[in-house]
């Protein structure tokens, strides 16, 4: 749909319109506000502050007609408003994406926060890490511009998806860490860094098949069934993500991943299993255990 010329409306007409695109939504109204942010350029601030003044003239950077279209589709069909406008706002990071990847979710931003906290062995910054299952690119494009004297290497078995993180990297402006983007099977492509890796970080698919099967339309419909599907307990990528990283890590190296709300036990019985030490659990901004961390012990 064409995005149209720039358009300048009151107060008063705006919120005419957005009744209008209420009306028969019984959902809150923040995805039509963050709409009119992405699409049409309209800051929460503004749009709140045309609340108190109606009579003052915004601008949009596009048609009504556009965002109505844009809204419909996602009333109707369901499809993710960052879908409809292709990127998405995550940490401080502004990303693409399409329907090859998973949406960036906010709890993940927390890896990032914890992955930053790691006493490394080394007790300096990590100078070789890993990003398993990149998809949109966030965590590696986060950790890059964290340690940005560093070298990571980003994984995904979706060449379409690794794309898309590609071309994620290629748009930030910021100094960052050399990344390496491959397409393979876990840990497959990293074979040549057996025993080096300091940190790896990932979000892997982990909700059981048959609870993906009735998802959220919005996601199930949407969202790639590779970054979702865990397999029928949701632990086959953790399992061997897990079993293979004490091959992996340097001594005293971390793995860190997040998984579902009710697999914290089983996570942390795998990385017990794998010989892995310090294994432990964190939580969401909700309180659930939705992360577990272990490393090697060092030699
Ligand atoms: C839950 S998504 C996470 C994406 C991104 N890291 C994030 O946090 O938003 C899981 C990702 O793992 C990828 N994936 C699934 N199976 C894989 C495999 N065997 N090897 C590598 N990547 C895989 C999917 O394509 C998807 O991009």
């Amino acid at each position: 749909m064409e995005a149209q010329a720039v358009t300048w409306l009151s107060g008063a007409d705006l919120h005419h319109w957005r009744r209008q695109q209420l009306a028969d939504w019984p959902g809150p109204a923040n995805g039509l506000d963050w709409l009119l942010d992405l699409e049409g350029g309209l800051s929460w601030r503004e749009l709140q502050s045309s609340h108190l003044h109606p009579e003052r003239g915004l601008e949009l950077r596009c048609g009504l007609d556009h965002l109505a279209g844009l809204w419909k589709r996602h009333c109707i069909e369901q499809v993710p408003l960052q879908h409809l406008v292709g990127r998405c706002p995550w940490r401080d990071l502004e990303l693409a994406v399409s329907k090859d990847v998973l949406i960036p979710r906010q709890e993940t931003e927390l890896l990032v926060e914890l992955a930053c906290d790691l006493p490394l062995a080394s007790g300096e910054l990590p100078r070789r890490w890993a990003d398993l299952g990149t998809g949109s690119g966030c965590l590696a494009l986060a950790l890059a511009r964290q340690w940005p004297a560093s070298e990571g290497w980003a994984v995904d078995r979706s060449p379409e998806a690794l794309a898309v993180a590609r071309a994620n990297g290629e748009a930030q402006n910021e100094p960052m860490a050399s990344l390496h983007w491959c397409v393979g099977d876990w840990w497959q492509p990293l074979t040549p860094l057996a025993g080096t890796l300091e940190l790896v970080v990932s979000n892997p698919p982990y909700i059981p098949s048959a609870v993906v099967d009735v998802l959220d339309p919005g996601v199930r419909d949407h969202e790639p069934r590779l970054a979702l599907d865990g397999g029928s307990d949701g632990l086959d990528s953790l399992r061997r993500i897990i079993k293979s990283a004490p091959r992996m890590l340097a001594p005293g190296g971390w793995l860190l991943v997040e998984h579902h709300h009710d697999q914290s036990q089983a996570v942390l019985a795998l990385m017990q299993q794998a010989d892995l030490v310090d294994c432990r659990s964190a939580s969401d901004l909700e309180g659930n255990a939705r992360f577990a961390l272990a490393r090697q012990a060092c030699s």
